[in-house]
């Protein structure tokens, strides 16, 4: 072992040896990011294809982000919701202009805003639909990913994601996803419906996306029931998929909004659950909340992370590199056996790989990946989940693809 592979062992000992061993990482050990790329610790540089699974949409260590989080962390970071401070009702204002809502309710992380949406969602199906006490059902889709808290895997189909973490919390059911009557079967034969929970497109089932109308049809369908609409738009939202979010290809406008990563442009946890004045006055004060949720360096940041959005059209970015790049992986899948078929929407794309001969197969053309100077990881054993932060270049992408192709080939 030379002492460039050293320098990268020490790290991933040390993680080994003294952190719970609850992820499976590519071994490179990174220390910088810029842009599309990071360094590790050895100063091999690489374009990220993960983007903190679409967390840093606007490129590692965005310059303004970053001025944000340090001129807001000298002056004032946390103060609690306990009293006021000057960043967070600005930011509401601004975060619920930007997305057509009326208010919103700041939270951390993705599952702490998909809880929050549950709540939101029960609680006004108690008081407003007039559901009985503990009745309320939430149907969801088969392969979701909404997080990892315990009500969370309790729905989940991934036997990873719930064995062993039971007794689970009842009040869900789970249709097929992309099968709009399935949902109008449910809500038919179900008064206790409060509401339908789904992801846009499916991000960690592997960018899978549905069939065009499918969110349309679903809205319609709770909207004719009365029933909330509830659209996880952790990974789709915030120009990751080629619009603002996902929902706006078929003009949908959920009851109850759910982001985060990008909200922060991979700086800082901040979530947060947007809907209307009637929704969220159903909570009131000591029935919700979190010490940082809301908290200022979070406010300012978020502000930031939506203004780069905008001004540097990385929703149009994304639509059409992402047009671009699906044709480039098309023709690869012509022309290599290991590559199937290529699918996703934006810059949320997964190819799909032929493992067949060797189920290591996706990782193994991972880490050659990484070999190469591009990071990614399989999802689901077969699948390896392409998505660049949104500021990538034609130019860089055309790098990104050459990579790609020659080292896919390289397999088969
Ligand atoms: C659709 C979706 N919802 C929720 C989450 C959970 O977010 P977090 O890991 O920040 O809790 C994720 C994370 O990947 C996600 O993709």
């Amino acid at each position: 072992m030379n002492n460039t592979t050293n320098k990268s062992e020490k790290f991933i000992q040390l993680e080994d040896r003294y952190g719970a061993h609850n992820y499976h990482p590519i071994p490179v050990v990174l220390e910088r990011g810029e842009g599309v790329h990071v360094w590790d610790v050895n100063g091999k540089r690489y374009y990220d294809f993960l983007s903190a699974y679409s967390a840093v949409n606007q490129g590692h260590c965005h310059p303004k982000i970053i001025d944000t989080l340090i001129r807001q962390s000298q002056k004032l970071t946390l103060t609690s919701r306990a009293f006021y401070n000057d960043k967070l009702g600005p930011y509401e204002q601004f975060i619920t202009e930007y997305f057509g809502y009326e208010k919103v309710l700041p939270m951390n992380t993705g599952a702490e805003a998909v809880e929050t949406a549950i709540k939101l969602c029960r609680k006004w199906a108690y008081e407003k639909k007039g559901l009985l006490e503990n009745e309320a059902v939430i149907v969801v889709c088969e392969n979701n990913f909404h997080g990892r808290t315990t009500t969370i895997v309790s729905f989940s189909v991934d036997p990873d994601a719930y064995t062993h973490y039971g007794p689970y919390t009842p009040g869900f059911v789970v249709i097929p996803y992309n099968d709009a009557d399935a949902l109008a079967k449910v809500l038919a034969g179900n008064p206790n419906v409060a509401g339908f929970l789904v992801e846009p497109v499916q991000g960690e089932a592997g960018a899978y996306v549905p069939d065009e109308g499918y969110l349309k049809k679903c809205a319609d369908i709770c909207n004719a029931h009365n029933v909330l609409f509830i659209a996880d738009e952790v990974q789709t939202g915030i120009a990751r998929t080629g619009n603002l979010l996902a929902c706006d290809y078929e003009n949908v406008h959920p009851d109850i909004l759910i982001l985060g990563k990008a909200l922060s442009g991979g700086t800082y946890p901040v979530s947060a659950v947007l809907s209307s004045n009637e929704i969220m006055e159903v909570i009131h004060p000591g029935q919700h909340g979190s010490t940082f949720g809301g908290n200022p360096v979070a406010a300012a940041v978020a502000i930031t992370a939506l203004e780069v959005v905008r001004d540097e059209h990385l929703a149009e970015k994304a639509y059409q590199l992402g047009i671009y790049f699906r044709k480039a992986m098309t023709k690869l899948c012509s022309e290599s056996k290991v590559a199937s078929f290529v699918r996703g929407k934006g810059l949320l794309n997964a190819l799909v790989i032929n493992n067949e001969g060797s189920k290591n197969l996706a990782w193994d053309i991972c880490l050659k990946l990484a070999e190469n100077g591009l990071l990614a990881k399989p999802t689901h054993t077969n699948i390896i989940r392409f998505a660049p932060p949104l500021v990538i270049t034609r130019a860089q992408l055309d790098e990104c693809i050459e990579i790609i192709n020659t080292t896919v080939k390289s397999f088969g």
